[in-house]
């Protein structure tokens, strides 16, 4: 758990941007208002590393959410790339073996190794579909406990089930990073499991993450610090 009370330090807003022209035009219209920042597919294709780099030389905490899901070999070889960059997070798939390679590759750099439970996308039925016994619960609580058993730092999820992987003794030491976060009366879109900020932080999530609520806002700047307000009143 994250003791930091800045509500900038638990907002990560996400760069779901085609190219390098859309990032730079947002992360300046943002200016300090944003201070992490998460890069997905969809820049991270294009631009995105040499950017998530360019930022964090510039100070800004990045998150690269590739998702790596790969042979050992590979997984361990794209890490310490990662690693290379000077970004501060990346995800992994929450399979056993693949969180063994991250960490391996990891070794020795400041990079947080998060792994990716089950999709905020996802409910029962889409679990279901894909061939897993267990529910959305069941299966995060149970990835959640075999990646910290692998070593990593923290876990995403989303914020409905925070308070079970700490009941469940998910050590207060692991982040909890949450996407599907979408501020009252906001389109939810593609995202199936969602909570407020406010809910969110006072469920006991450690990190936001936020993109369309903002980067789709006509003033994306006015829909952060709306979030941050809510994030900042709900930390008291
Ligand atoms: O636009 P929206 O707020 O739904 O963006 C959420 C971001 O978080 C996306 O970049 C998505 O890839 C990412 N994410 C997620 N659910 C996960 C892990 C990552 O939505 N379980």
């Amino acid at each position: 758990m994250t003791s930091n009370q800045d509500p900038r330090t638990r907002l990560f807003v996400a760069l779901d941007l085609p190219g390098l022209a859309e990032a730079e035009r947002l992360v300046e219209r943002l200016g300090d208002t944003v201070t992490h920042y998460k890069i997905g597919y969809r820049l991270g294709y294009a631009d995105g590393i040499a950017f998530g780099r360019a930022l964090a030389a510039a100070g800004k905490t990045i998150f690269f959410d590739l998702k790596l899901h790969d042979i050992d070999n590979t997984v361990r070889e794209g890490v310490e790339s990662i690693a290379r960059t000077g970004a501060h997070y990346l995800t992994v798939h929450a399979y056993p073996q693949t969180m063994k390679a991250a960490a391996a590759g990891r070794a020795g750099s400041h990079l947080k190794l998060l792994a990716v439970t089950i999709l905020t996308s996802w409910n029962d039925l889409d679990c279901a579909e894909a061939g897993y016994a267990g529910t959305v619960e069941t299966l995060v609580r149970n990835r959640a406990k075999q990646a910290v058993a692998c070593g990593m730092d923290g876990i995403v999820c989303s914020a409905q089930e925070t308070r079970l992987l700490r009941v469940a003794g998910i050590p207060e030491t692991i982040e909890l990073v949450t996407p599907g976060i979408r501020p009252a009366g906001s389109a939810t879109g593609d995202q199936k499991r969602v909570v407020t900020p406010a809910e969110a932080i006072s469920g006991g999530a450690d990190r936001l993450v936020v993109g369309r609520p903002i980067t789709a806002a006509a003033d994306p700047a006015a829909s952060a610090r709306a979030i941050l307000d809510e994030i900042g009143v709900a930390l008291g």
